[in-house]
């Protein structure tokens, strides 16, 4: 950074004003006192890292404390980096990168073994070691014709319920299904209250939530008229079993007066194969969702099952702090061990695309065509390759 003027410290509480407006301009809306009031909640003080030129506050970042299931059915806890803004006055000098330093400096003191974040843009992130880890398809279902397959689960158990009773029944539900996924994030108590706060500002121009909600899966949506007809916007859809997941659907397929159906899926949703016409859920668009950066790759890797046993050298290349290096990684059964080593490298690759395959959610066979992984032979590959898939697909469950 060149500024003499410009200098990075920790938030205070009179800070939040000049937080939510560095927010406003970089976002393009202007948080209300209620959207302040959940950040609040949610976001320590002393977690709120602050530029300032001449003591005036140009850019921030924050962390909140999150925790994730990784493949295996393990839960991390790590922080989640949020509210990344530079004013517009003040971008392409390096303070984010300054504001990222301090930040990433306190998780490595505080031993997280990853960070994440979401990103508004896929270019800036990378350089810091962080990869797109989930993905998440938004699908659009003509309901029209949409039949479930008579072969398909039909238990029944789904209840019409107001939204004073959907609030006890959810959290759990989303738990048991949140410890199943491998990538989905815990969900905090102010999530689950400005959800059922059901703020109008935030419904698009559609109606209030509905909730179906069936003893192991619920589905929250929302009525919002469009030129073409009445859309069901799905805002959140977890099963924590194929039987209610099945049950849900065989619900949202007969709301006889809604033309179609928008839902936000995992790549490897079964819902094609509910319906009798595969090709009914369209995909209008694929995101990523949720970032990895691994600050401990040996202690990620032995926090996560893998799919074959293994037995390699990886050199990783960490481009913004001290995480990489050279790394045994032996599987057995399904648990690594992984040890620093001054072994020849079998399989080389930077940090944001061991943070990309750590989930499970790409393939390490992809990123070798497209040149960002090295291996010294075949074999190598094939098993890096096996090893790190998941059972399913990585899934965030929200966005923070
Ligand atoms: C993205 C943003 C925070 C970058 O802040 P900044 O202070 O201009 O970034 P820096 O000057 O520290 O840049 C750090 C590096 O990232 C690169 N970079 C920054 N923003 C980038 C962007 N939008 N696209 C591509 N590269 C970007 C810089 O070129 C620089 O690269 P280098 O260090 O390898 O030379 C800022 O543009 C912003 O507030 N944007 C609007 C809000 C937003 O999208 N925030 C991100 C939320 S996830």
């Amino acid at each position: 950074m060149t500024d003499s003027t410009i200098a990075i410290r920790t938030a205070t509480e009179t800070d939040w004003d000049a937080v939510a407006l560095l927010d406003a301009h970089a976002f393009g809306f202007h948080p209300t006192d209620e959207d302040m009031a959940f950040t609040r909640r949610f976001a320590r003080t002393e977690d709120v890292i602050l530029a300032t030129d001449d003591d005036r506050p140009v850019a921030v970042v924050m962390h909140f404390a999150m925790r994730i299931t990784v493949p295996g059915g393990t839960q991390l806890d790590l922080p989640g980096v949020s509210w990344v803004s530079v004013a517009p006055t003040h971008r392409r000098r390096g303070i984010l990168r300054a504001l990222f330093t301090e930040q990433h400096r306190r998780f490595v003191a505080a031993g997280a073994p990853l960070s994440i974040l979401t990103a508004t843009e896929a270019t800036i992130y990378g350089r810091f070691g962080y990869g797109p880890a989930t993905s998440e398809l938004t699908v659009s279902v003509d309901r029209r014709s949409a039949r479930i397959r008579d072969t398909a689960a039909d238990p029944g158990g789904v209840a019409l319920v107001p939204p004073a009773a959907a609030r006890p029944a959810l959290p759990g539900i989303y738990d048991r299904w949140q410890a199943r996924t491998p990538g989905a994030l815990a969900r905090p108590q102010v999530y689950w209250d400005r959800m059922f706060a059901d703020l109008e500002h935030r419904r698009d121009d559609a109606s209030a939530l509905f909730y179906l909600v069936h003893a192991d899966g619920y589905a929250a949506y929302r009525r919002k008229h469009t030129p073409d007809g009445m859309v069901a916007v799905v805002d959140d859809l977890v099963a924590a079993t194929d039987e209610s997941y099945a049950a849900l659907w065989r619900v949202l397929a007969g709301m006889d007066l809604m033309r179609e159906i928008r839902v936000d899926q995992a790549a490897d949703d079964p819902l094609p194969w509910l319906l009798t016409d595969a090709r009914l859920p369209r995909v209008t668009s694929r995101d990523d969702a949720v970032w990895v950066r691994i600050m401990d790759v040996p202690a990620a890797l032995t926090a996560r099952t893998f799919a074959v046993d293994l037995d390699v050298t990886l050199e990783v290349n960490d481009p913004f702090l001290d995480a990489g290096g050279t790394f045994s990684l032996r599987v057995v059964d399904g648990r690594a061990t992984a040890t620093r080593t001054d072994a020849p490298p079998q399989a080389r690759l930077d940090l944001d695309v061991l943070g990309s395959l750590y989930l499970g959610g790409h393939r390490a066979r992809s990123f070798a065509r497209a040149g960002r992984l090295w291996t010294s032979d075949e074999a190598v590959l094939d098993r890096l390759d096996l090893a790190f898939r998941a059972d399913r697909e990585p899934f965030a469950g929200w966005h923070f």
